[in-house]
């Protein structure tokens, strides 16, 4: 016991060193990292919250894949805010001050008759947190139709065949259907993942296609309330994975609070404690969204102050 307790602390203090890191697009990079504990115990849906240097801030960030076995985790940031500008300057061999994690609920996953498709929409760097989701339910048996949307065509990646989707498509090629949609349609669809969805909803309506079990909807939170309303009309279940602002991941500050609204009444969720994944079809979207905004002057402040503006 005290060895197994010995392992699990030397386990968790080891160093968050970066083993890989690989440049999907402008802006954005996938990393592995040396996170045995979090590894051994992660689940698909979960997110860890990393702490970019010592003095930083806790950012939130889905686990986009693990490996037990190694004791690695992946995972992938989008240059947004100082501290994800600046985990993404880091280079193989250095070291992440923290992370912290699995934390949240993992992902709720059924096993949907023949016939029936989950329907992901990803909207640019809402694929990563996507993928482990959707490799669990091909796992399971489940149908699953992916609609990655991306702003343009530079920014796509995990496309080609040695990528995390061509892989999947290659593993699981009766199971999974993937459209991609980029803004101004310089690869795929035209559009936002919302046009392919809206032409699946209506041929099940008319029973000219799949029925669909479920949609999980991850990405920026405007696309987010587009899927959520689009599918509230044709009643089918829709998952949204909330990355909101946090500060103590305990649910206790209520920074990350989302307001819904059940039988009538206007509830208090945490995405930390309660989430990251809640029924979009409940969430009052009118209050959430401008909670995205709260920081934003702070947030450009500080890319002035460390010279990421
Ligand atoms: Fe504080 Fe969720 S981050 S309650």
């Amino acid at each position: 016991m005290v060895a197994r307790a010995e392992r699990y602390t030397e386990q968790g203090q080891s160093p968050k060193k970066i083993i890989r890191r690989t440049e999907l697009a402008p802006g954005i990079v996938e990393f592995e990292i040396n996170a045995p504990l979090i590894a051994s115990s992660a689940h698909a849906g979960q997110f860890v919250r990393v702490l970019a240097w010592a003095k930083g801030e806790l950012i939130p960030l889905t686990l986009a894949d693990w490996d037990a076995e190694k004791g690695t985790i992946d995972l992938v940031v989008q240059s947004l805010g100082s501290s994800s500008a600046y985990i993404n300057q880091m280079l193989e061999g250095e070291v992440i001050a923290g992370i912290a994690g699995p934390l949240g609920l993992p992902s709720q996953l059924h096993r949907y008759h023949d016939g029936e498709t989950v329907v992901f929409t990803a909207g640019g760097v809402g694929l990563p947190p996507v993928y482990p989701i959707m490799r669990e339910h091909l796992r399971m048996g489940n149908h699953v139709t992916l609609i990655s949307g991306f702003r343009t065509k530079d920014l796509v990646f995990w496309d080609k065949s040695d990528g995390r989707v061509g892989l999947l498509q290659a593993e699981y090629p009766d199971l999974l259907d993937v459209i991609y949609t980029t803004n101004d349609g310089s690869f795929g669809i035209n559009g936002f993942v919302t046009a392919p969805l809206q032409e699946m909803l209506d041929a099940m309506k008319t029973d000219s296609g799949r029925t669909i079990g479920e949609v999980v909807t991850i990405g920026p939170p405007l696309m987010m309330r587009a899927v959520s309303d689009l599918t509230k009309a044709y009643g089918v279940k829709t998952v949204a994975s909330l990355n909101s602002i946090m500060v103590d991941a305990t649910g206790m500050c209520g920074a990350c609070m989302v307001p819904v609204t059940i039988d009538g009444e206007m509830v208090r969720k945490h995405a930390c404690i309660d989430g990251p994944e809640l029924d979009a079809h409940v969430i009052d979207w009118d209050k959430f969204l401008p909670r995205f905004l709260q920081f934003q002057k702070q947030e450009e402040a500080n890319r002035v102050r460390h010279n990421f503006a």
